[in-house]
């Protein structure tokens, strides 16, 4: 017998009409951005061949909430609300006093959060005059939000999809060309940065930094065409405030405040959606904890030092403070093809340096049987990605049990893995295998990176 609400709904009237935007209340202001080729910080209009200028504006706000346009609201409420679940089954399962909820951002079109953000930049470009987007992708997630998105606005794009995950998913290809986008494998022949790289190695696996340096050059050598990334830069992870701020009212109405708050963190977009409007209440004297995690085969927050670095392989990008493992690094093959970049953002990366948060990193086979033990006990099947918030979720369950203590847990169900199926049949059929990166590997990418 239930003894409470297995789902919070939120009306569509409850929507939030505004965003969230860290930066009004960091301890210590970001960093800036640095021009590679002076060290000087960079000037927003220097971000202008890449990013229309409303959303540059975004990017260096320090205004606390950022209305959200009405245009972009009528998109969103397509799916949002999203639904905040109480994940009996999985407590049962487990047979922990903790009481488990987990945010579904997998109920999307594309099945993630990442349209939150897709349909606001594609808005924001549109009203700009934009024609045409350019963008990379790892697991395909961001390259269908964004077609989704552009189709909703009738925009065109062009996705680069990291090559090792255009050949294991080929659903997300089609779904983007569902919705009229264009999807090439990357490295790709189109430009010059991918060529660099085919001409050594024609099986390149490809990175997302590889990526996004082809996405740029398209964008910056193409007519009224602009580039979209999809985490890492302030305004994206501030267009996911919407998850963490619906999760505030539904906590509410459950009468119920978390004592921890987990997400995946591979650019920190989905993390920073459900964490920023608690990670507020903690810098006012909330006593909550916060938990980033990511695969040990990419430790981005774990092991990689607080440096400026590019944001891509070919260094078209400025300098970014922020924790990385270096911009050459190349990553092992695992399936959570969304959390294999080598950088974090640098909200993130701040929010760290200055304990707000803390991080965790996990191999990917604990990762792969926290998701079947979720779709055993809930139901639903979790993105790859998802699954290394939910090992988290499960460890922080099992000491509430050792600890005898009633704590709340609260996750982003970042998305679902219902494209992600060939993952799960390497991993039921016991072809997968942890990747854990060496510190000399990660020394050695990193040891002209300079520290912030
Ligand atoms: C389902 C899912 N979760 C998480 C991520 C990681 O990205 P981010 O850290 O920006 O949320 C991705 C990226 O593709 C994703 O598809």
């Amino acid at each position: 017998m239930v003894q409470g609400n297995r789902k919070i709904f939120l009306s569509e009237q409850e929507i939030p009409r505004e965003w969230y935007n860290i930066q009004a209340d960091l301890p210590k202001p970001l960093p800036p951005p640095l021009n590679p080729a002076t060290n000087e910080p960079i000037t927003p209009d220097m971000l202008s061949p890449i990013f229309p200028m409303n959303l540059i504006e975004q990017e260096v706000s320090t205004e606390r909430w950022i209305k959200i346009p009405d245009e972009v609201l009528e998109k969103l409420l397509l799916w949002r609300p999203s639904p905040l679940c109480r994940a009996y089954g999985l407590e049962k399962f487990l047979g922990t006093p903790a009481r488990i909820y987990y945010k579904n951002e997998g109920i999307s079109p594309p099945g993630s959060h990442k349209p939150n953000t897709a349909i606001a930049q594609a808005y924001y470009n549109k009203v700009f005059g934009t024609k045409r987007l350019t963008t990379e992708t790892g697991a395909g997630q961001w390259g269908s939000a964004l077609s989704f998105a552009c189709n909703q606005f009738g925009l065109e794009v062009k996705v680069y999809m990291v090559r090792v995950s255009y050949d294991q998913k080929p659903y997300r290809r089609i779904m983007m060309e569902a919705w009229g986008g264009r999807c090439v494998p990357s490295p790709s022949p189109d430009t010059h940065a991918g060529r660099v790289y085919l001409k050594d190695n024609l099986d390149h696996p490809g990175s997302l930094g590889i990526a996004i340096s082809e996405a740029i050059e398209d964008a910056v050598n193409s007519k009224n065409t602009k580039y979209s990334l999809g985490s890492v830069l302030n305004h994206v992870l501030m267009h996911q405030t919407i998850i963490g701020l619906e999760t505030e009212k539904q906590l509410k109405i459950a009468g119920e405040y978390p004592d921890v708050v987990i997400g995946c963190a591979g650019g920190g977009s989905n993390f920073a959606g459900i964490a920023f409007p608690f990670i507020r209440d903690k810098i006012h004297g909330k006593d909550i904890r916060i938990i980033a995690v990511e695969p040990t085969s990419c430790p981005t927050l774990t092991k990689g030092p607080y440096v400026y670095d590019f944001g891509d392989t070919a260094r078209t990008t400025p300098l970014l403070p922020m924790n990385s493992i270096g911009h050459q690094f190349v990553p092992a093959p695992i399936h959570a093809g969304g959390l294999r970049y080598h950088g974090m953002a640098p909200l993130v990366s701040r929010l760290l340096q200055d304990g707000l948060i803390e991080a965790k990193a996990y191999a990917q086979l604990e990762t792969f049987q926290a998701g079947i033990h979720f779709a055993r006990t809930e139901g639903f099947i979790p993105a790859p990605e998802t699954d290394h918030a939910i090992a988290c979720v499960i460890d922080e369950a099992v000491k509430a049990k050792e600890e005898g203590k009633e704590k709340v847990i609260l996750m982003n169900w970042s998305g679902h893995g219902v494209i992600d199926l060939a993952s799960y049949d390497a991993y039921l059929s016991g072809k997968l295998h942890d990747y854990i990166m060496p510190d000399e590997d990660i020394e050695q990418l990193v040891c002209e990176l300079k520290r912030c």
